[in-house]
């Protein structure tokens, strides 16, 4: 299990709607061993209160740059040296701004200038704004000084309005930052130069132009593998169906929706991929016909008619020149029986079985535990967090993977 003890993340939180969140990311980080410090602008302070976050975080809120006691206790050089990380959760398009134009006009901005620690932001705002030039320069401006920007992810915003401008949920952004930090101790060179290709995230396969099929499945075992797999040097890439992460630095993600795009992608690099592995919730069946106009509400009973979708997993298995293939069953009963038929029948050299029944079960939440079947082998490993297990995975299957290269 990684901890992240020494991990000291300075929260600056600017006015926008989404600071209602920012507790329960403060908490999420701690929850994982973090040290959590919170500056706040002046209009985060009508969103959130400070005392919530002096709560919280256990430790004193930061206000004011010039406010005499504050600099006499930590100010704002100490808190721009005690950072190994600062996160803006959410910047607004003003605070965007201001950063890429170098202003220091109050306690945040001005440690920004004066810090060190790399510099993450979660940007959260309406999405016209988002995509206003002037902010997309900002962006731009930033990216380039090497700010991480996290989101912002699509879906209905407190506006009233859809698109992209919602703040990137507290869970993924503790998970995304603790990883960073998992990244920086433990780069290593398990997998240098293989070419890894992994599906994630489930499938969309359309009724029509509103409505369509899929699943529960959040994308997180797959993008932690697509991580870990980077981490470990290999060259990876993420073929992924509709999810709200951020893709993993360095991996070269392809997007699609459906089970035959999916398929598509994949069968266009599996030629030179070493390791394939299958995580996504890939739709079983797909409606026979999408209709181009939106279904009318007609009779008390309807039925679409349903065909079976390519099975991605088993085509790349049957591929002449395979890559390794590592596939995910999963199952809610008879969990090993049904997994160790899945990977016989699917002709794979490793399948992680997963269970995901109920509220305990593998969708959607942070943590997993997996048996991983072989031929001849069954290794479990305990529940724990999707990256650590992502990073246990990988380190298993790089020896299974090696065992398959001595028998060529
Ligand atoms: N899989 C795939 N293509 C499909 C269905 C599944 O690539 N059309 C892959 C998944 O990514 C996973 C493995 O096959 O690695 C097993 O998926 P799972 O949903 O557990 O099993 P299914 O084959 O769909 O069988 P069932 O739903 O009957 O359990």
């Amino acid at each position: 299990m990684v901890m992240h003890k020494n991990k000291r993340i300075l929260i600056g939180v600017t006015g926008g709607i989404a600071a209602y969140k920012v507790p329960h990311l403060v908490r999420q980080l701690k929850e994982r061993g973090a040290e959590v410090r919170v500056v706040m602008s002046g209009s985060a302070q009508e969103f959130v209160t400070p005392m919530t976050l002096q709560a919280v975080s256990g430790l004193p809120v930061s206000l004011n740059l010039l406010d005499v006691e504050a600099e006499s206790g930590m100010g704002h050089i100490e808190l721009a040296r005690w950072a190994d990380v600062v996160l803006v959760a959410p910047a607004t398009a003003n605070f965007m701004a201001k950063i890429a134009s170098g202003f220091a006009d109050d306690l945040l901005s001005t440690l920004i200038l004066a810090t060190e620690a790399p510099l993450i932001i979660a940007p959260a705002m309406n999405q016209q704004m988002w995509q206003h030039p002037a902010t997309q320069e900002n962006l731009s401006i930033l990216e380039s000084r090497g700010v991480k920007v996290l989101g912002p992810a699509d879906g209905l915003q407190a506006c009233g309005e859809i698109g992209p401008g919602r703040m990137v949920e507290p869970e993924i952004i503790a998970q995304t930052i603790l990883s960073q930090n998992t990244e920086d101790e433990s780069h290593c060179d398990l997998l240098s130069g293989v070419n890894v290709v992994v599906t994630a995230g489930p499938t969309w396969e359309a009724i029509d132009p509103v409505r369509g099929i899929t699943n529960h499945s959040s994308g997180k075992m797959g993008y932690a593998l697509a991580a870990a797999a980077r981490h470990s040097g290999a060259n990876v890439t993420l073929v992924s169906g509709p999810v709200h992460l951020p893709t993993p630095s360095g991996v070269n993600k392809i997007a699609v929706s459906s089970a035959k795009q999916m398929l598509e992608a994949v069968l266009g690099c599996v030629s030179d991929t070493e390791i394939f592995i299958g995580v996504a919730a890939v739709a079983d069946y797909r409606p026979v016909q999408t209709r181009d106009q939106k279904i009318k509400k007609s009779g008390d009973t309807m039925s679409i008619e349903l065909v079976k979708n390519p099975d991605i997993l088993a085509s790349v298995a049957a591929c002449p020149e395979k890559p390794f293939t590592v596939g995910f069953a999963a199952e809610t009963e008879n969990i090993l029986e049904h997994a160790r038929k899945k990977r016989i029948a699917k002709s794979v050299d490793m399948i992680a079985a997963n269970n995901v029944a109920g509220r305990e079960g593998a969708f959607g939440n942070q943590k997993n535990a997996v048996t991983l079947i072989t031929k001849d082998a069954e290794i479990e490993i305990a529940l724990m967090d999707k990256y650590d297990l992502a990073m246990e995975m990988i380190r298993c299957i790089k020896q299974e993977y090696e065992k398959t290269r001595l028998l060529v």
